[in-house]
């Protein structure tokens, strides 16, 4: 990026954010900023907390303890002066029915007091909705209700948008436009963007950053430069009987390796693995190689939910 860019701009500031429903907390100490340009994940499996962490950054619920800040304003205490800065999608769409796509995105446009046609066409492009864009908003489906939901979303550029699983309802094409908005969104108009999600597949491809979470706790934190630490590597270990040499290393080092093709996956330390090499040789497998590789988010996400469930 260079220098010039205002990427170092702090848009949201989640802090020290704890939700309890009587005695049951279902977010638990959440802290994590996000800044402009920057798209973050907020991942975990269903009851986690993320639709009532979001909930809270629009100032839809109201958080036992802590504050959450757009562009320095608190939601809490300066609602009007933090939203104005806000784009927002959660659960179902909310619009009016008997209207057309398009007059809803006009009239929630005029909400705000500016209807640019130009501006919504180019959203409604970017959505993908310009061919049944004047048809009412009845006769949709429901993965073209999200996209309509997802433009009023992005009415007004806001600095910051935060999305509740996106890409729920969409199809195959519809998820990859998505990501193609969302980059250009981020890279473009420098947005800052969260958004929640189980399907990790799809935020690998999408996120700099991202938060696990699991039971109302952020589990891990990452920003795009930590992810490439030695935890998120493995060593792929390619050899003529991969079911065998798993039990071999098993038996050896108490280890359980996954398979993948003709090769099985260690932990990266050099050490391990010139060990486990000599193991399996011992054991008449041959082995034609290591290489270094990196753990998808679900390797990562997968590991991180089982340790903490130890
Ligand atoms: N109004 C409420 N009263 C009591 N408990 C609630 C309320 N709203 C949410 N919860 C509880 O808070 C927890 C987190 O729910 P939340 O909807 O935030 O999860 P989620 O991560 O969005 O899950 P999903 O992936 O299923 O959408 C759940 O245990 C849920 O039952
Ligand atoms: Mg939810």
């Amino acid at each position: 990026m260079s220098s010039s860019d205002n990427s170092s701009e702090k848009v949201l500031e989640v802090k020290g954010i704890t939700k309890s429903y009587k005695k049951r907390t279902v977010l638990n100490n959440i802290n994590f900023d996000i800044y402009a340009g920057e798209i973050f994940g907020f991942l975990g499996p269903n009851g986690a907390g993320k639709t009532t962490l979001i909930r809270i950054i629009c100032g839809m619920t109201t958080p036992t303890a802590g504050e959450v800040f757009i562009c320095g304003n608190s939601v809490q205490k300066q609602f009007k002066k933090a939203v104005v800065n806000l784009g927002a999608m959660i659960e179902n769409c909310q619009a009016y029915s008997y209207m057309s796509g398009y007059q809803n995105l006009v009239y929630f446009a005029s909400l705000n007091g500016n209807v640019d046609h130009m501006q919504i066409d180019e959203i409604v492009d970017a959505v993908g909705m310009t061919a049944r864009i004047h048809d009412k908003f009845r006769t949709y489906s429901y993965g073209m209700r999200q996209r309509i939901a997802l433009a009023q979303a992005l009415l007004n550029k806001p600095k910051l948008l935060v999305l509740d699983e996106p890409t729920n309802g969409l199809d195959a094409t519809g998820v990859i436009e998505l990501r193609k908005t969302l980059k250009i969104m981020a890279a473009k108009e420098k947005m800052a963007i969260m958004v929640s999600s189980h399907i990790l597949t799809e935020m690998e491809l999408l996120c700099d950053s991202f938060a696990i979470v699991d039971s109302g706790t952020v589990l891990e934190l990452r920003s795009k430069k930590e992810q490439t630490s030695s935890i998120d590597k493995q060593i792929a270990i390619s050899v003529n009987y991969p079911n065998y040499a798993c039990k071999v290393v098993h038996e050896a080092f108490n280890l359980f390796p996954e398979i993948a093709g003709n090769s099985i996956l260690i932990p990266f330390n050099k050490e391990l693995y010139k060990n486990v090499v000599k193991e399996l040789q011992s054991k008449n497998i041959a082995v034609f190689g290591g290489r270094v590789e990196s753990k998808s988010l679900e390797d990562i996400y997968l590991d991180i939910l089982k340790n903490n469930r130890k």
